[in-house]
Order: C-alpha cells, then structure tokens, then sequence
C-alpha cells in the first residue's frame, strides 16, 4: 500500500475533544470507578481514586460528560450538594434500578475536572426537569457575584465559580430522555437553551440533543428550526457484532465472524457523519455548529454473573482496532465533528480502565487513546494512495512533528505501507504500538500488561519514503519531525 502525504497543503485541525470522556452514574464508573469517598482504603484524593486521575491524566483527556446518559434526565441537581450525609436517595430506574446516594454530585464532579486538569461536559435535564431547574444549576455553578445560587454555593464550601466549558440540552430526547418528536424537541430546546446563560467570563457551548443513529429527519428538523440557537447537536451510534440488542455478541469469547461484523459496524460512522453533516450544510454551510458523538463504542453483552443493568464488559485487541478506526474517522471529519466522547470512561462499556477493589487495569482501548494522543488539536494532514483492505490512518503534524497513526485490523495478513512525503525527509522521533497474538487478547486484574504499548521498529525509512511493516491486528503511531 503506497501512501503520500501532502505535508505543505493545510488541513483542519484536529480537535483535542474528539478523546472526550463520558462518565455516567451507571453501574460502577462514576462509583467504584471514580469516587470511593474519603474514607475508602484505597489511595483517593478527595475521594476520587488516584490511580484512575493519575491514568487518565496521562493521556492527555480533554473533557468528561457528566452525569448522564439516560441518567440526565432524571438527575435533579440540588440531590447532589450540601452535607454528604443529608443527601436525599434516589433510584436508578434507568440503570439496574439501584439506590443512587447522590454521594457524587456537582462539588465532587468539579474536584474531579480539577484533578484532571480538563474540561467539563454538563448534560442537563430537560426530560424531568424544569426550566428554572436547569437555569438554577448553570447560574449555581458559572455565576461569581452576588446572587441566590451564587451565595448557596458559597455556603456549600465553594468560592469561586466553575468553568462549564460544554452543556447539553438533554440527552436522546427521543428516547430515555422523554420520547418526543424531533419538531416537540426542537421548541423545548429553544425554551431551555435561553436560560443556560453566560453568568461568567466563559461561554457556554451549547449542544443540542441530536439524532439517534441514523435518523436523518431529527437533524433536518432540529437544524432547521433551532441551529441558531445552538453551537453543537449530537449523535450517537454504538457497534454491535450481531446488531441484536438482546444478544450484542460477547466481549471475549466470540467467533471471527464478529470481530469483522463489529468493525464494520463501527466504520458505519463514516456514513453517518457524511449524511449528518450534509443535512447540516443546508443550515450551516459555514459549519459553525459541531457535531458532537458524545456516545460512541462498542456494546457487548455483559461480563457473566455481573448485573445486566452495569453494562460491564471487557476489552479485547479487537476494540482497540476500533477505537483506531472510528478516531481515524472523526479526525477525516474534523471541520464538523468538535468534539466526541467515549462511553464510558471507567467499568462501562467500551472503558479506559477497569477496576477490582483497590486493583485498576488499562485496556486496550487506552493504549490507542494513549498511541493517538499526539493527534489532540494537530493539523490534519491530506493524502492520497492505494486503498488496501484492512487498513486506515491518520496524519497530523504539530508543534514541529508528524505523527502517522497506522490500523491493521486484518486477522492474519501483514500489511507493507510505504509512506512518502512530497518534500522532505522522515526523521524518526519515536515509535510504538500495540498488537496481540490472538483476537481475544485482553488485560485481567492477574495480568494486567498482556496488551500493552511497545517500541515499534519495524520501519525502513529511505530517502523521503518511509516503509512499514505493520502486523495484523495492531496500530501504530510513527512520530517523524516535520523539517
Ligand atoms: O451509555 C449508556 C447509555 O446509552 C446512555 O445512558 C444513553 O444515553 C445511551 O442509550
């Protein structure tokens, strides 16, 4: 496969939030996952889990959606401030019907944006909640001067304002978060947008709750009758092997059947943000509102014996290649897509990380945002060559260098790339991958580096060509310096 970069010509850039995080009070991420309290044995600042922030600081995560998910829209924010033990209960009706203590709430939230060093991602409810409701907690958390929210923030131990850099309007108001139609939607959102006001130096971004999958006629009618009003809509699609929500596939023991159906289903993206996109031109020809996947990943079964309402699963080299692909799908449509974010950050879904008690392992799902970090708000860079089966990539250059991110998701084959930039030599700053034996390779609690990041050497670089040997069932990234 023969690849050339156009190093000179300019690209979009590539926005850092596309490795955005979602963490939802569901089954054990935001709890166990995320916050153990101050009590907790295990190391935990604040109560949040060192090792996770520690993790996930160093990829370099740009953004967390909080709290939800279904879960937004039956959140009532003022469940979660004040006195940790004169919290009132809930229950968790969307997510295995659990007792929800409100332990974590907007304080613990920020602490843990703090601890990040990111940005935060607030998805309000418009489903079970009121106007003033939502309007309350944006003034609660951005407003600095004197005011009712402002003052009651102070009294729960917290000076100064927050930052909310993102805040979304609801969350899949056609399903979980109300079952309305598109045109129903559409006025609500012009409502409750109005009073997610700008009370500190910030903005707000402002997301629109946007399609499921492919249902083309939400975009059409939420563009027509409310892009003014908004900075971003969403989108969310999940990867299924089977495409049968009632038996997804299994995360680790499945045929390779599945590890194709799954991969395709996830390069189904591709599609899905053309023909968004599309309809968004009609409105947006400028492409000034975002789209934002702010639900993405595969979906399996869960782990056996965990609880079907926890959506535990594990993750194999297989989603790793998906991670690879669908990335290299946002940063090909980086002028519409501003941000995106993986469900779930921690024990849910498609995870950066699992934990067990006080032990937490990195996926292979991590790995790649780890490999693709380099790409955070680079400047894409065009191509052109062959197509090869089984391949996808992504060039980016920043701050001097050129990073290529390279996806072999093919079972068995090797796959020789050569590489050639029209200008210009490849000099080589750092390379490393991951890649795997068998397409079940997972990390446990007991070994928990069987799928881990390496050196890659397995590159020629000759006069301005760069020839690769890239094993199946791995992804690469090849730093060069730009010159
Ligand atoms: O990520 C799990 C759930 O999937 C979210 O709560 C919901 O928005 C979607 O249906």
């Amino acid at each position: 496969m023969q690849v050339n970069l156009l190093v000179d010509k300019q690209g979009p850039t590539i926005s850092k939030y596309i490795y955005g995080q979602f963490a939802e009070h569901l089954g054990r991420c935001i709890y166990e996952g995320v916050w153990i309290g101050t009590d907790s044995d295990i190391p935990n600042e604040n109560g949040i889990r060192k090792d996770v922030v520690n993790a996930l600081k160093e990829i370099q995560i740009p953004v967390v959606r909080w709290p939800g998910g279904c879960f937004a829209d039956e959140y009532h924010w003022k469940d979660g401030i004040g006195p940790i033990e004169n919290r009132s209960t809930i229950v968790n009706t969307h997510w295995g019907g659990v007792t929800e203590n409100n332990h974590f709430g907007t304080h613990e939230f920020f602490e843990l944006i703090r601890q990040l060093d990111c940005e935060a991602y607030i998805n309000g409810n418009v489903g079970s909640g009121t106007v003033q409701e939502m309007q309350e907690w944006v003034e609660y958390m951005t407003m600095n001067g004197e005011s009712p929210m402002a003052n009651l923030r102070r009294q729960n131990g917290q000076e100064e304002a927050w930052k909310v850099a993102f805040f979304g309007v609801g969350n899949e108001s056609w399903g979980c978060g109300g079952n309305m139609r598109p045109e129903y939607y559409a006025d609500l959102y012009r409502r409750y947008q109005t009073y997610v006001r700008k009370y500190g130096e910030h903005n707000i971004y402002k997301i629109a709750c946007g399609a499921n999958v492919d249902d083309y006629n939400w975009t059409e009618v939420l563009m027509k009758n409310a892009a003014r009003f908004m900075d971003g809509i969403s989108l969310h699609h999940y990867s299924i092997p089977t495409r049968v929500w009632q038996d997804k596939g299994d995360a680790v023991n499945f045929p390779e059947e599945q590890w194709y159906s799954v991969l395709e289903h996830a390069q189904y993206m591709d599609e899905l943000i053309t023909k968004h996109s599309t309809i968004m031109d009609k409105y947006d020809p400028e492409k000034r509102v975002g789209l934002i996947v702010d639900e993405w990943g595969a979906w399996y079964n869960v782990e056996p014996g965990t609880n079907p309402g926890f959506l535990y699963q594990q993750n194999t080299i297989r989603d790793a290649m998906l991670a690879a692909i669908t990335l290299n799908i946002f940063h090909k449509h980086a002028d519409r897509v501003h941000m995106a974010n993986i469900a779930q950050m921690v024990n849910v879904l498609q995870a950066m990380l699992l934990t067990e008690g006080e032990k937490m392992i990195k996926t292979p799902t991590y790995h790649v945002f780890d490999l693709y970090k380099h790409h955070q708000d680079a400047e894409l860079v065009d191509s052109y060559g062959d197509e090869s089966n089984h391949v996808t990539y992504t060039a980016s250059k920043k701050d001097g260098k050129l990073t290529v991110s390279l996806c072999n998701y093919d079972l068995t084959e090797t796959r020789e790339i050569t590489l050639s930039r029209e200008k210009g030599e490849f000099e080589i700053v750092e390379a490393e991958y991951i890649t795997a034996d068998t397409m079940n390779a997972h990390n446990t609690f007991e070994e928990p580096e069987a799928v881990a990041k390496k050196e890659f050497t397995s590159y020629i670089v000759e006069k301005g060509t760069l020839k690769v040997t890239l094993p199946p069932m791995s992804v690469a990234s090849i730093i060069t310096k730009e010159n």
